[in-house]
């Protein structure tokens, strides 16, 4: 069976990454969440006092700081100064500086080479931004998942509060997302992109399962 890799890309919220996540498990590949990444140098640059936006001190960032990607029983942990940062992640305020961050070239090309390198090792189904469109264009399957914003919104915030953080209301949920998709989408640097041979897939439509099974049906058969 050769290496081959799913791109599964979506805004912020789309159910992507749950998406991604039990298709790689059905399959038995592995799973690359790209924006945990991301989030991992807005966590730096939080830690630092440094402003995500500020290009120079970014930069300085980049080159002292040491990031890793581990897979500890298949799953995903990200390494921060050897700190295991993992959990540390998932919070509103990261979310707005891995956004901010993420705009930044010196940032991004750190991170693409990391994802390109781990990818081609073995079979991989990885969600992002600009995976099928900058990544890995060569991928051999590749995916757009959506969902209207209200929507994302209320699945955060009910992922926020399942982890116990009240930080936001709904609104404050929205317009974050509101910010990041509208940031996320127009930077001038690999922003999100729906290529045009992906394949749509509104997880309105369905159940979790029923998303997963509907991504599945274009798979075919590696043996
Ligand atoms: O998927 P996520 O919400 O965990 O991503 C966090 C941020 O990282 C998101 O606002 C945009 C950025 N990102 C990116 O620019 N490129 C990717 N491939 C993945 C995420």
């Amino acid at each position: 069976m050769g290496i081959y890799q799913i791109a599964v890309d979506g805004p912020s919220g789309s159910g992507k990454s749950t998406l991604a996540k039990g298709v790689a498990k059905a399959l038995g590949i592995m799973y690359l969440d790209t924006g945990a990444m991301y989030r991992t140098c807005g966590l730096a640059a939080i830690k630092k006092g440094i402003d995500p936006k500020d290009e120079d001190k970014v930069r300085s960032l980049m080159e002292e700081m040491n990031l890793e990607v581990k897979f500890i029983d298949g799953e995903q942990r990200m390494i921060l100064d050897g700190e295991d940062v993992t959990g540390s992640i998932r919070t509103p305020q990261v979310s707005v500086a891995a956004s901010d961050i993420s705009a930044q070239p010196v940032v991004r090309t750190a991170m693409v080479d990391m994802q390109r390198t781990i990818a081609k090792e073995q079979s991989f189904v990885l969600d992002g931004r600009d995976i099928a469109s900058n990544v890995l264009p060569d991928a051999k399957y590749k995916f757009y998942v959506t969902a209207k914003a209200s929507t994302r919104a209320e699945r955060r915030l009910k992922e926020l509060n399942e982890k116990g953080d009240f930080s936001q209301n709904y609104e404050e949920v929205l317009r974050d997302i509101e910010y990041r998709d509208e940031q996320d989408m127009n930077r001038e640097f690999a922003p999100l992109t729906q290529v045009p041979e992906a394949i749509v897939i509104n997880t309105e439509d369905y159940t979790i399962e029923g998303t997963r099974d509907y991504l599945l049906s274009f798979i075919k058969e590696e043996n």
